[in-house]
């Protein structure tokens, strides 16, 4: 069964309460009245009620069994503004700023996950990846034992022996600019727990780097080194090894010249990026050159489960990242 068909049974199997806060927009009302025609969560749409009902008359669109919540008639929102006041003051939150800021439907939305009226939350269909882990990081915050949100990329490249017969996590490609030392390793553990639960995969990461094994000396390759020292400390159960260049990592030939007492190398199912730069381009270079599909991104190592889409995102990958965000609500570490 292909794997986003063993997604939408898992989300279909235990129906979770997904929040999305683009509630008037025309895809986002789509992917609402299709989510639950398949019955893979229950939905709610989040923005003026008003705007929200007439653009689905003119879209056709069926809002039954969907829950439309207007955050300035909610009879949660002085809770909600008293609730993000509370957990923002130290950074010199005031009651009036926030009861501005929570009127806000991607906040709100945000404080109802917090709040636990919803259980995961999906946007960026009009906001950017910014817009929406923002709020998350303000208030959502890390998952315990966690200490960097990041994402990954499930990568599918069609007729290609590297990975899982060419399935393949990428991270981080989508959150974090410089990752230090320290973050490499939590990106590195995250995602390797990611492969386990959402893809049942046996992890082996590999920690991408120009030089493999000590070939090359430089700041930028001590900082890979460090975060793969620290991960394997961290996590003796894991699989974890670097620093490795990408053939290096995924070619069982270069892998026996160049690291020949590595279990990870050669076989690698997961590629750690040294940064940003390296992991966007990177992944892009793959979804276009090895027409590979690319699922994500996938936030990850939030307390509760936040999930970012594309601008240019159809209404079936809303559809389809909701189904993720409500299977990693059905992972989530209480
Ligand atoms: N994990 C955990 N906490 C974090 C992280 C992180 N990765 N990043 C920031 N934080 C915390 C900060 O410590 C801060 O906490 P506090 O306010 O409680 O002290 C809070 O989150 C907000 O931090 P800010 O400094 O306000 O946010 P920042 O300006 O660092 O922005 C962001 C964070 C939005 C993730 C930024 O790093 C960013 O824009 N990243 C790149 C996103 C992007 O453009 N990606 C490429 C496009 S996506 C694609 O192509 C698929």
């Amino acid at each position: 069964m292909e794997l986003m068909e063993k997604i939408w049974e898992m989300a279909r199997n235990d129906n979770r309460k997904i929040v999305l806060p683009e509630g008037n927009e025309e895809r986002t009302l789509k992917a609402a009245e299709k989510i639950v025609a398949n019955s893979l969560a229950k939905v709610i749409l989040v923005e003026n009620e008003e705007s929200i009902k007439t653009k689905a008359q003119e879209l056709g669109v069926n809002l039954s069994g969907i829950e439309i919540i207007d955050p300035d008639k909610s009879d949660k929102l002085e809770k909600y503004v008293n609730a993000f006041y509370e957990l923002r003051k130290k950074k010199g939150m005031t009651l009036e700023k926030a009861d501005k800021i929570v009127r806000d439907p991607l906040y709100f939305s945000t404080m109802m996950v917090k709040m636990e009226d919803a259980e995961g939350m999906v946007s960026g269909a009009i906001h950017t990846t910014g817009d929406l882990l923002r709020p998350g990081l303000q208030i959502i915050k890390t998952a315990p034992g966690t200490s960097v949100v990041s994402s990954v990329f499930i990568m599918m490249v069609p007729d290609c022996e590297y990975g899982e017969k060419g399935m393949l996590l990428f991270s981080d490609c989508a959150v974090n600019p410089n990752p230090s030392s320290e973050q490499l390793a939590s990106i590195a553990i995250t995602t390797a727990e990611t492969a386990k639960w959402l893809c049942n995969l046996e992890p082996k990461v590999a920690m991408l780097s120009f030089s493999t094994m000590g070939s090359a000396d430089h700041e930028l390759v001590d900082k890979v080194r460090k975060g793969t020292e620290l991960a394997k400390q961290m996590r003796p159960d894991l699989l974890i090894d670097g620093e490795l260049q990408l053939d290096a990592s995924i070619v069982q030939k270069v892998a026996d010249q160049k690291a020949p007492n590595s279990e990870v190398a050669g076989k690698a199912n997961i590629l750690i990026f040294p940064d940003l730069q390296a992991g966007n381009i990177g992944y892009k270079l793959v979804q276009r050159f090895a027409k590979a599909e690319a699922v994500g991104p996938i936030c990850q190592g939030f307390a509760k489960p936040i999930n970012d889409l594309s601008r240019g995102c159809s209404v079936d990958d809303i559809v389809n990242v909701v189904a993720v965000t409500a299977v990693q609500a059905q992972n989530i570490q209480k």
